[in-house]
């Protein structure tokens, strides 16, 4: 996947309405953005923005996220008839989505970490990043970006603190993916599960998702606002929070926060 053919983004693609309007960009400042945008001018449930590049891709907290040509990096915009604090279970609906894309489509062991992670090996090899709006009670839609490491290698491409922590799918292969391949069973994968979520709850996607999530029952550090937690990762409860068993006994509950594997 040296370039995208946005053509073929769409050639083939099983979907009912996920990707049925894409917005091709070669270059975009941050898909969320640009489908946060088009979100309030009315487009429609399903529309796709993807950039084979993005000058300013926005990770959680704040944070950049590194978007080279060779990554994949679009937003969907969704509009569930769900409550406002519900949104953030979309984020657990795509991971599971990408963990089982990546398993299915490469043999490769991915898997889930709370909050929003897909690890190869140990290291991210894609982030998700929910955005919403609303009006009071009333959720309007949610932007969900998905980026994956695809097709470079993360030792040129990224700063040598982030190479500790985060992979490509090139690097791990030693090959490159077909990216448009790799984007309609994403969509493909994303819709079924939205589907699924929204008949029949979330119980089964965290089902799914746990099953996936090799961080549960380890030693884990979380960092949540400015503090750092060490203890026991317990569960991930129904509301998408992390229980944590501190190393006093003590168990806490984390609606927001980042986890790091600790070496033991
Ligand atoms: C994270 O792990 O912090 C979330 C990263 C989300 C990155 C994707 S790339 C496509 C979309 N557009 C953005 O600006 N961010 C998301």
């Amino acid at each position: 996947m040296e370039k995208i053919d946005a053509d073929k983004l769409q050639e083939g693609l099983n979907t009912e309405n996920f990707g049925k309007k894409i917005v091709f960009l070669h270059e975009a400042i941050s898909t969320n953005d640009f489908a946060k945008k088009l979100a309030n001018y009315g487009a429609d449930e399903g529309t796709v923005i993807f950039a084979e590049e993005q000058s300013a891709g926005k990770g959680r907290l704040g944070r950049t996220w590194i978007s080279p040509r060779g990554g994949l990096y679009f937003s969907i915009i969704l509009k569930p008839k769900i409550k406002v604090s519900d949104a953030v279970k979309l984020v657990f609906v795509a991971s599971l989505a990408v963990a089982e894309t990546i398993r299915d489509l490469y043999g490769l062991n991915a898997e889930t970490k709370w909050p929003n992670d897909v690890l190869v090996d140990g290291k991210k090899v894609c982030g998700i990043l929910a955005e919403m709006s609303s009006m009071g009670e009333h959720l309007k839609f949610v932007v969900l970006g998905v980026g994956v490491n695809a097709n470079f290698n993360v030792r040129e491409k990224f700063p040598k603190k982030l190479q500790k922590t985060a992979t490509s799918l090139q690097e791990v292969l030693d090959r490159k993916v077909d990216g448009e391949k790799l984007f309609k069973k994403l969509l493909e994968k994303l819709e079924n599960f939205y589907a699924c979520f929204l008949q029949s709850g979330f119980v089964q996607i965290l089902e799914e998702w746990k099953e996936l999530a090799s961080f549960l029952g380890r030693q884990v550090v979380v960092l949540s606002g400015n503090r750092k937690w060490t203890g026991t990762a317990l569960n991930v409860e129904k509301d998408g929070s992390l229980i944590l068993k501190l190393e006093d006994g003590t168990v806490k509950r984390f609606l927001s926060g980042d986890v790091t594997l600790r070496v033991e």
